[in-house]
């Protein structure tokens, strides 16, 4: 139908006859002559219509925004003076000759330009318009070259695209799983993948040696601007190799597609490990850009009267840190008080601080409520630990070690962002040396990644002292995100079974993963993977603070479709082919 894309056209195809096809993105009338702004993928093209051809100049008259057109004309160079150079094609015109209307539209319920006005909801109910917006066509052709690149890699290394089920069964990632209910067999479920983990454990055990996927996964948990209910995973596990192999496959492979789409150079990634991470930073997934860190102080607070500080600093499961924040004496007893309501929602009580007024002063120099708390040395001490100039303020965070992380490594990122602080540009970095557990809010044992992570030590060892166990696991984090996660395996069969008793999951065990345990046992190779999530790649290289603006068709933050309003009802004969027979408030078939 055409000869040529919209935006491909330039001063190059000057007195070329062409054809294009698009949708009206503007219509101006200007005393007589019209010009129609035509958009396709590539871009955006003006055809200029003038009423010498009067078939063509009604046609153009009558058009509205969103028509598809098909539009015949002559390239030629804009007049001086009208040379648009905000727009590729803007040194260039087509003189429209014909102009055929293929299909007519519904005023949009918003403007495309306008669309952040429309709010998100009405992007996501019209989602086939939202994604009309140049801005949305360039994050999915991002999105196509990142998988594109990344295929092309991991091929070039040797590694075999797989496939994998998606109707399985439960899989150990931490959320809630999406059950299919069969009906073929009543009264029983199958569950959608939370990630590929078990079967590429599989292909190693059958011998495929290097295997990826891109691949969907389906996670029931609280959603975030970088979480949704279903995303996209780059998938990869090798046999024969070690942590650092997988570690530099990673980095090499993440390295190129930067350089290749961005023309970034991400470098060397540091490696920290996890307790490090949680000491400077108060997360496992620091943000490098961010210059503050969190800085103990337990030992100068020992015997100090202040019991906020004194008791933390006395227990072994407690934290006391501080915060410098450069220039912070401006901030007034508003902010101050906003910020303790901050770190608040993450459990602090409380967020004492000094304000350096002028630091040669002494303690006549300082500011704040706490100092009648603290002898002089110890608040000069704290202030050199610290760093401290005039004209800084420091905060200081003190209750159990997780409570401190939590709420100061959040007040890190906050004050990083509030006062300028975050760098330019892409700090990747590895985060490993993890616990093998950590303890859940029941008291028992979780898996800190998941329970097929070798740890570091024999079974009878891990039985013996779980918490003390690390585990052969690495995360790959860049400018906060946690991009990607994955560790060495088990491959021996009475490992596996020792870490699922740590976890306390006996008889489940061999009902869930009896599979797995006996194939433990005929020859599993030494193994190990990770799993990067391709949406928050694309997220974080095209820019974006959501992964809903890289998805085609994303869920809300309720995880539904408000465009196929999905989830939905189904009747009754359905429900009845798969033996299920609802109950609970505002259910329709209840006494079927
Ligand atoms: P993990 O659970 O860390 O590891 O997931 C790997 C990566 O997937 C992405 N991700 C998500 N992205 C969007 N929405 C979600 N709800 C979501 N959940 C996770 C993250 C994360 O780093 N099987 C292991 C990997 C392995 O060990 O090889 C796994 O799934 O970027
Ligand atoms: P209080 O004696 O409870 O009034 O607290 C004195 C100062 O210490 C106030 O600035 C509180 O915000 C702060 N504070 C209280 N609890 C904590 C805590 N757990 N960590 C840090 N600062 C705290």
């Amino acid at each position: 139908m055409r000869s040529h894309y919209c935006g491909e056209l330039s001063s190059a195809n000057i007195g070329e006859q062409v054809e294009i096809c698009g949708w009206v993105h503007r219509r101006r009338d200007h005393g007589g002559v019209i010009f129609l702004d035509i958009r396709d993928r590539s871009g955006i093209l003006q055809v200029v219509f003038d009423p010498d051809t009067v078939e063509s100049f009604a046609t153009a008259d009558s058009v509205r925004n969103e028509f598809v057109l098909l539009a015949k004309g002559k390239v030629r160079p804009r007049p001086e003076g009208s040379v648009n150079a905000d727009m590729p094609t803007g040194e260039i015109e087509v003189l429209g000759l014909k102009l055929e209307i293929l299909n007519t539209s519904l005023t949009p319920p918003f403007q495309l330009d306008e669309h952040s006005e429309a709010g998100e909801d009405i992007r996501l109910r019209y989602r086939y318009l939202d994604l009309r917006r140049p801005e949305m066509q360039g994050r999915m052709r991002m999105r196509a070259s990142i998988s594109s690149n990344v295929r092309q890699y991991l091929e070039s290394k040797g590694y075999w695209e797989i496939e994998t089920p998606t109707l399985s069964r439960a899989t150990p990632e931490g959320a809630r799983d999406y059950l299919v209910p069969s009906r073929t067999h009543p009264g029983q479920f199958f569950a959608l993948p939370q990630s590929p983990q078990v079967y590429k454990q599989l292909l190693m055990m059958s011998g495929m040696d290097r295997y990826y996927q891109i691949a969907r996964c389906y996670r029931d948990e609280d959603l975030r601007a970088d979480r949704q209910p279903e995303f996209t995973q780059i998938d990869i596990e090798a046999s024969f190799v070690s942590q650092q192999d997988i570690m530099d496959l990673t980095q090499d492979m993440l390295v190129g597609l930067f350089q290749s789409i961005l023309d970034v150079e991400l470098g060397e990634f540091p490696v920290l490990s996890w307790s490090d991470a949680m000491r400077d930073y108060g997360s496992d997934r620091p943000d490098l850009r961010n210059p503050l860190k969190l800085v103990d102080i337990a030992d100068l607070m020992a015997d100090v009267e202040f019991k906020v500080f004194k008791g933390p600093a006395n227990d072994p499961k407690g934290r006391v840190v501080a915060l410098r924040a450069p220039g912070g004496v401006e901030l007034s007893r508003k902010d101050i008080d906003g910020y303790t309501e901050f770190v608040g929602r993450y459990g602090a009580k409380g967020l004492a601080y000094i304000k350096v007024n002028d630091l040669s002063a002494g303690i006549e120099g300082l500011q704040s409520p706490i100092l009648k708390f603290l002898p002089e040395a110890v608040a000069i001490e704290v202030l050199a630990r610290v760093g401290a100039q005039s004209g800084d303020i420091v905060f200081f965070g003190a209750d159990q070690v997780g409570v401190v992380n939590d709420s100061m490594g959040a007040l890190r990122n906050e004050l990083g962002a509030v006062l300028g602080l975050i760098e330019s540009g892409y700090r990747p970095c590895w985060v490993v040396d993890w616990p093998m557990f950590a303890q859940n809010k029941e008291g028992g044992l979780g898996a800190e990644h998941h329970p097929f992570t070798q740890p570091n030590c024999s079974p009878e060892a891990l039985l013996d002292d779980p918490l003390a166990a690390r585990a052969l696991a690495y995360d790959v984090v860049i400018n906060g995100y946690e991009l990607g996660g994955g560790s060495l395996r088990i491959h021996d069969q009475a490992m596996q079974a020792a870490v699922f008793e740590a976890l306390n999951m006996g008889q489940e065990a061999q009902s869930k993963f009896g599979f797995l345990l006996d194939a433990l046992q005929y020859g599993c190779p030494p193994h190990g993977g990770i799993a990067l999530g391709l949406d928050r790649i694309v997220m974080i290289m095209t820019n974006t603070t959501s992964i809903r603006e890289v998805i085609a068709f994303p869920k809300t933050q309720s995880a539904s479709c408000l465009m196929m309003s999905a989830p939905n009802s189904v009747d009754e004969q359905q429900l009845r082919e798969l033996h299920i027979r609802l109950r609970g408030a505002g259910v329709a078939n209840e006494d079927a």
